[in-house]
């Protein structure tokens, strides 16, 4: 047995792309995969803080904290109110989602520094002319070492600080190239300690990678205060924030806008994005309300049933779960006394937008009645109920603030289920309400 205190003389090899230690130097990371990243650390990595303070729990910041608004309704919806001084948030998405423009459209609200990494300053400024935003109280750099942002931003006091993006961020004393793992995550942790200390919040920005986290294996999450993520489709034009985790706030809540010539505008009329209102009279096609945290959001269903030339009938969802549909196919089958078992059966949420909740079963449902009948759901008709197994149709979560963004809405007729039909006139619903105990009724109802 070795004794422990001899470990300690003994030089350390860490590899600078996943920071993982090696007892003896190694040309391939045997954590990682990654070759020649492997370097000796003379000392070990530099602690956050040194001082440590007690505070009572009662007297210090006993008040909520204030936020300061980013000037853009839609991203203070999805932080929760506001931007709250000395967090840190923390923005992914693919990229040309966004991101930066987003971020600098924030930064024009304050007085801020925009630290890229990515473009020139002279390249911000154009952008800034470009989104025609007050720029003047904002400073850009191109700055991404560390240590010197540290400096700036505890001379300067800006009300906001902007890195785009974490991955061009790289610690001067700390092994391993830009970029690396380890660069990322010893970064970002003294971004998030310079925030809390200077009390100035940090909006880091950063790239998705292919299989979907952030910067790698999901590390930066825990660091930071809140995580959004930007995303939409590079086909069309809008785009939503979402809230992946917030210490300061809900994370049900989205924010919707539309990426314009002038950069992202909010959207004020949510429904419009993704109801189309020529599509909706066809076949195949059905409308429900989606529960988007303090929001409802209308949504159509569009669904696809073509005799199939396999012997495995195929279904496919965009947008939605594919068990879920896999699951209302086979009900409709048993319930309905549809044959779907000769069909492949599509499913697509309009829009790009994707759905979570059962209580969009009954609209897909009757969907792929609709395209299988080839029978078009009447106009103005509105739908939402889970679906059981035993074909009976459910009532849904907070259905009376459904009914209401469908009257709002001027949909005319709604099917719901048996308990929450006698919700609708509560609700301000003056059209035709029809309350279903199973898919059947449903069916006989609309065709
Ligand atoms: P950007 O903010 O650079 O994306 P990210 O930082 O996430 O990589 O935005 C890139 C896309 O946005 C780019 O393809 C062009 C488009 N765009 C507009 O359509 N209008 C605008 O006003 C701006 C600034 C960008
Ligand atoms: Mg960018």
């Amino acid at each position: 047995m070795t004794a422990k205190g001899s470990d300690k003389k003994r030089p350390r090899f860490v590899c600078a792309s996943c920071g993982a230690e090696h007892p003896k130097w190694a040309g391939c990371c045997d954590a990682c995969g990654e070759w020649n990243a492997i370097t000796a650390a003379e000392s070990a990595p530099a602690r956050l803080s040194s001082r440590a303070e007690l505070h009572s729990l009662a007297g210090a910041g006993g008040e909520p904290p204030l936020r300061t608004t980013s000037g853009i309704a839609e991203f203070d919806l999805v932080t929760g109110g506001g931007i709250v001084p000395g967090s840190v948030i923390l923005v992914g998405g693919d990229p040309g989602i966004g991101k930066s423009t987003l971020a600098l459209q924030i930064a024009c609200s304050m007085k801020s520094i925009y630290f890229s990494g990515e473009e020139s300053p002279l390249q911000i400024r154009q952008r800034a002319q470009r989104l025609a935003v007050p720029a003047d109280g904002v400073q850009v750099s191109s700055s991404t070492i560390v240590e010197e942002i540290q400096e700036i931003v505890q001379d300067r006091k800006p009300e906001c600080v902007v890195i785009d993006s974490v991955q061009t961020l790289s610690l001067r004393e700390l092994p391993g190239f830009r970029g690396s793992i380890g660069q990322i995550r010893e970064s970002t942790a003294r971004l998030v300690e310079l925030a809390k200390r200077t009390g100035v919040p940090v909006m880091l920005i950063g790239h998705i990678t292919k299989d979907g986290a952030i910067a790698g294996p999901k590390m930066l999450e825990h660091l930071v205060d809140t995580v959004l993520y930007f995303e939409g489709d590079f086909s069309r034009d809008y785009r939503i924030l979402r809230a992946f985790k917030n210490r300061f706030g809900s994370v049900n809540e989205i924010g919707l806008f539309r990426m314009t010539g002038k950069g992202l505008e909010e959207v004020r009329d949510k429904n419009s994005l993704f109801l189309s209102p020529f599509s909706s009279h066809s076949a195949g096609s059905a409308v429900s309300a989606s529960l988007e945290g303090s929001r409802i959001i209308l949504f159509e269903v569009q669904a696809l049933v073509t005799f199939t030339s396999f012997s495995n009938p195929r279904r496919m969802a965009d947008g939605f779960d594919l068990n879920r549909l896999i699951l209302i196919a086979a009900v409709l089958e048993k319930h309905g006394m549809l044959k779907l078992g000769t069909c492949d059966v599509f499913v697509n949420v309009a829009g790009g937008f994707s759905i979570t909740e059962t209580a969009s079963d009954l609209a897909v449902a009757m969907a792929i009645v609709s395209s299988l009948r080839e029978r078009p759901i009447p106009a103005h008709t509105g739908m939402a109920g889970e679906i059981a197994l035993s074909g009976e149709v459910r009532p849904v979560a907070q259905v009376h603030r459904r009914i209401q963004e469908f009257a709002r809405s001027g949909f005319k007729t709604l099917v719901l289920s048996k308990k929450d039909s006698l919700e609708a006139r509560d609700a301000g619903f003056t059209g035709e309400v029809v309350g279903v105990a199973t898919i059947a009724e449903a069916m006989d109802f609309l065709f």
